[in-house]
Formats: structure tokens, sequence, C-alpha cells
């Protein structure tokens, strides 16, 4: 079965399967959606980084995964009520601790909120970059600040053609993906699921919107899993599952032929993967032409 012709780019560059996707950078050792998490995840060996995408009250792309920024930084209130300066003087790295709490590794060193551009400017040109437009669907007020992240995301990428060779949009709301591929039909897009249905029903959905890949949580993969890829596959659909941070747990999702783990853990992942089945990995879906 042909791959989306989106992807035909994707899969030579980055042949082998699965992917390391660095959730919010490599989030699990360092404050997650900084830069310090973004640079380590390449070092690390991730082929891609995801990132959350918001939008700041007088119109900028930030990293942030939250709409709030008490749980990461030492700001109060909603991301999309601060302007981009006030934003820029919080620290991100304020309430990280790896001890439960004895200790804050990050405070004060200097980490901030940084802009979708600083982010793209930051990664190696080799590492993919993931962005999930963050919308929450039922809320009628945030997916209007998902649609307007969404316009200025395309907006960025004409501004940045290089960038296409590397980007993939994911979101957990069609209505912003939907627009995306209106405004540009080339970029790739994948929906992000939750379990409130069974795992082939999520698939179907993705198939049905016509978007180039399936990211679901990773939960009925035992009962469903195979049936699942092989049925993305013959649609031409990558399945990147998240966030999968015990690296035998990523072992098995390989073996299923998962072609994405999305993980806090990088570095533990991809030599877990590269134990399992060499420093080459399986190799995925092959390039159409
Ligand atoms: O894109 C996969 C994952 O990032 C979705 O969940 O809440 O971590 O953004 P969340
Ligand atoms: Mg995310």
């Amino acid at each position: 079965m042909e791959t989306s012709t989106r992807w035909n780019d994707f899969l030579r560059r980055w042949p082998q399967r699965p992917w390391i996707i660095a959730h919010r950078g490599a989030s699990g050792l360092v404050p997650e959606n900084t830069l310090t998490a973004f640079v380590l995840a390449a070092e690390q060996g991730a082929d891609f980084v995801e990132l959350d995408l918001r939008i700041t009250s007088d119109g900028h792309l930030v990293v942030l995964h939250d709409a709030t920024l008490e749980r990461t930084t030492d700001g109060r209130g909603f991301v999309h009520e601060h302007t981009l300066a006030e934003l820029q003087r919080l620290d991100a790295g304020f309430t990280f601790t790896l001890d439960r709490g004895t200790t804050y590794p990050f405070r004060g060193l200097g980490l901030r909120i940084p802009t979708f551009e600083e982010v793209v400017a930051c990664v190696p040109p080799h590492v993919g970059i993931n962005a999930e437009v963050k919308s929450v669907p039922w809320d009628p007020a945030d997916r209007q600040r998902g649609q307007a992240i969404a316009e200025r995301l395309v907006a960025f990428v004409r501004r940045h053609p290089t960038l296409r060779e590397r980007l993939l949009v994911s979101s957990f709301d069609h209505v912003v993906l939907d627009t995306i591929r209106q405004l540009d039909p080339a970029i790739p897009l994948a929906l992000c699921t939750v379990p409130l249905r069974p795992l082939p029903e999520q698939l179907h959905q993705v198939v049905e919107h016509g978007y180039d890949a399936f990211h679901p949580m990773d939960v009925g993969f035992d009962e469903h899993g195979a049936a699942v890829v092989t049925s993305a596959h013959l649609h031409g659909l990558l399945v990147n599952v998240w966030t999968v941070d015990v690296p035998e747990r990523a072992v098995e999702l390989a073996a299923l032929g998962v072609d994405g783990i999305i993980t806090d853990y990088p570095d533990a992942t991809r030599r877990a993967i590269e134990r399992a089945f060499g420093p080459q990995r399986p190799a995925g879906l092959v390039a159409t032409s």
C-alpha cells in the first residue's frame, strides 16, 4: 500500500523505525519544553522532538504544555492572558525536581519558555519536529486559540520553507488539523487520541479524515495493536504511540511494528530498541517513489 506522498521525504531521511520522538524534549531528565530539553534530546539521538504550541495575548507562538503557568514555572494564570515579554521573564525550570521536591536543580538557571522560532533554530536540522497544536475541542474559546495557532504556524512555515522537510503537526482537535490541511495541504498531519473508544475506532477516525499519522495513547495495544498497525500501514499511515517511558514496553511496541515511540526518555528508549533489534532498528514503510 502506498504511503502518503507527504511522507516520502521523511521516510527517506529517517528510514529506520520506530522513530524515537522526544516528548516535550528529553523531559524525563530536564525541564520539559525548554531549549535545554530539546538540545539534550537531539544529543541523545532522538529522531524527532515533540513540543506543545500555545499562543500569547499578543499573538506569538510559544512552547508550553499546560494552559496555565503554575505547574512548570514561577508564573500564575493562563498563558493566553500574558504577553510574550511577560512570559519570557518567567523561570521555566522553577518546579522541576527529580527527588520529589527535595531539590530544584534548574531553579534560577535562566531557563525560559521558548518561542516556536527559538526551538526551530536550536534543534539541529537532522532532527524532525512534531509540533502539537494545543486546542480543547469542547471549549469554543480554546478552539479559537487553536485555530489562531494553526494559522500562525502555517504562516511560519511559509516564511521558513526548509522547516517543511522536518515538520509533522499533530493535535487532539480535528478541526484545527482540517484548518491546516486547507491552508497548506502539503504539511503532514497526525491526530492524537485518547482511549475513550477502542483503538480500531480511533484509527477509523484518522482514516476518515485523511490524515497521515495516528498518535494514540498506549492503551489497547495488547489486544488490538498488531491488527491496528497492519491496518494503518495498509492505509499508508504511520502509528506513533505516546507516552512510553518503560524501555521494555517500547521494545514490545516496536515488535508490533509501530512507527514512532513518543517518550520522555529518548536515550534509554533508543538504547533498548537498538539492543533488541540492532543499531539499524527495523526498517519500516518505504517511500513510494
Ligand atoms: O503528542 C503526544 C502527546 O504529547 C499528547 O499528550 O498531553 O503530553 O501533549 P500531551
Ligand atoms: Mg504534546
